[in-house]
């Protein structure tokens, strides 16, 4: 553990700093360690019963292998890498890409040691065609990853039958099998199905890893290395958070503190979280975190069945853009967040403001000034006023962005999220609620399936628009 580590600070939730009303008292935070150094217990026995197979990832060679195997196979022939996902099959190898990889990656190929990345994670018909058109006469140096666990999800299966038609019909019948990779459950599902009839190279979905879980696996690891991130440094600092997240002593855990934040804010009516990197790096992270929050933590029922609703709205902004969009709000309206600042001591690059002109001496102060000290200062600005207004606010401080720290940065909030679905007493591992749009898709588009029709029409008869509200 010799690089330097991610911190999460957490003296400013506290009732020294931000009041009683507000803030968590001593009382509080003992109660809050009593509750939760159990369930870390719990959590661990789970893990070596291997209820929870997302845990083992940092440490799985065979799939690191797998991944580096096919990398080799492909990375030379590729100038295009093509993820076709949603949800958890898309926002990690988004966030990965976006946290360790140039902005001007795509666009600037002396900023790039792989091939461009794209990430379609939507049935836009519109962005698709433009993207189509772009890529145009590339395809035979191109790489379609597609990525289902299920092989079932509407979006992703009619881009893989766009693109497979595309790519038979330009190529020739061939062409699938040597320039699309799936990533798949090992051994059922549609898209297996698929795999071993048409003979494309694959990839696994670990057994019971979901796909908000997934992003340590080969769902986002191939990408990754595609695209010269260092995966080797990415599963090391996951498994170095795994050590501290597995700690049994409360006040030395940093995923038992953040959930007992999280758990204790939202039981108190702070029912949002908002987490606002200072950082384009790590903007992507936010929206990963959503997903991972919303779908494991929005359940309406608990453990033993009962009708509980629960689960705080995770919301993403932006230092310091952000700020001169959401944070009126934040200040002046209601005191309902909690509020999780990501914030970078050393940037990769930096850059610095010139002389102020003549005429405006008002700019001085920035004149010759680092803009990552602005940026951090910004961050430690809008976090003071904040706090002037009884604001609750966490820290997670990044040395640097790096594949090491963005490793320890995803597992410390999967775990988290494991823990604050152990505080709420629900099932964070399924989500059963997105299933009913999923299947209301199906019928819609006239999948046959016994009372589909039946059930598409009463879709129709509540969603159709009635003129007569029409303004
Ligand atoms: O986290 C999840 O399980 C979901 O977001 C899935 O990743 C998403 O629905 C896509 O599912 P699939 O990988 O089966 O296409």
């Amino acid at each position: 553990m010799a690089q330097p580590q991610i911190k999460l600070y957490y003296k400013n939730v506290l009732a020294e700093v931000i009041g009683e009303e507000h803030g968590i008292t001593s009382a509080q935070f003992r109660d809050l360690e009593a509750r939760t150094s159990p369930l870390i217990a719990r959590l661990n026995n789970e893990r070596k019963a291997g209820k929870t197979p997302y845990r083992d990832l940092p440490f799985r060679n065979d799939i690191r292998d797998a991944v580096k195997d096919m990398v080799a196979d492909v990375k030379a022939d590729c100038d295009t890498l093509v993820v076709l996902g949603i949800g958890g099959s898309a926002l990690g190898n988004i966030a990965l890409q976006t946290a360790l990889n140039p902005y001007m990656y795509n666009i600037d190929d002396n900023q790039r040691s792989g091939p461009r990345l794209f990430v379609l994670d939507n049935v836009d018909p519109a962005q698709l065609a433009s993207f189509f058109a772009w890529l145009g006469d590339g395809l035979d140096r191109t790489i379609f990853n597609v990525i289902s666990k299920s092989g079932q999800t509407a979006e992703t299966a009619a881009q893989f039958l766009y693109v497979r038609k595309l790519l038979s019909d330009k190529l020739g019948p061939d062409a699938c099998k040597k320039q699309i990779i799936a990533t798949t459950d090992e051994k059922s599902g549609t898209l297996r199905t698929i795999v071993e009839k048409e003979g494309y190279r694959s990839l696994t979905v670990p057994d019971g890893v979901g796909g908000r879980f997934s992003v340590l696996s080969a769902v986002g690891l191939f990408s990754a290395d595609m695209c010269g991130i260092d995966i080797d440094a990415l599963l090391a600092g996951a498994a170095d958070m795994d050590a501290a997240v597995s700690c049994e002593t409360f006040k030395k855990n940093p995923a038992a503190i953040n959930a007992a934040i999280n758990y204790h804010f939202y039981m108190r009516g702070k029912r949002n979280s908002v987490m606002m990197p200072y950082s384009n790096a790590l903007r992507d992270l936010a929206d990963w975190y959503r997903q991972l929050w919303a779908e494991s933590l929005g359940k309406s029922t608990d453990l033993e069945g009962r009708k509980v609703f629960i689960g705080p709205t995770p919301i993403k902004a932006l230092g310091a853009t952000d700020q001169h969009s959401q944070v009126q709000l934040y200040r002046e309206g209601t005191n309902d967040k909690l509020f999780t600042f990501l914030q970078v001591e050393n940037f990769a690059r930096d850059i610095v403001a010139g002389p102020a002109p003549q005429c405006a001496p008002e700019l001085g102060f920035l004149a010759g000034k680092k803009l990552s000290a602005l940026l951090n200062n910004e961050k430690k600005a809008t976090e003071y006023a904040l706090l002037e207004d009884k604001r609750p606010c966490l820290t997670v401080t990044f040395p640097k962005v790096n594949a090491y720290t963005v490793g320890q940065f995803i597992y410390l909030f999967e775990v988290t999220t494991s823990l604050t679905g152990a505080l709420f007493n629900i099932n964070p591992y399924d989500q059963p609620a997105v299933e009913l749009g999923k299947e209301a898709t199906f019928a819609l588009m006239g999948k046959s399936a016994a009372n589909y029709e039946q059930f598409a029409k009463d879709i129709r008869s509540r969603t159709d628009v009635d003129e007569d509200f029409l303004v």
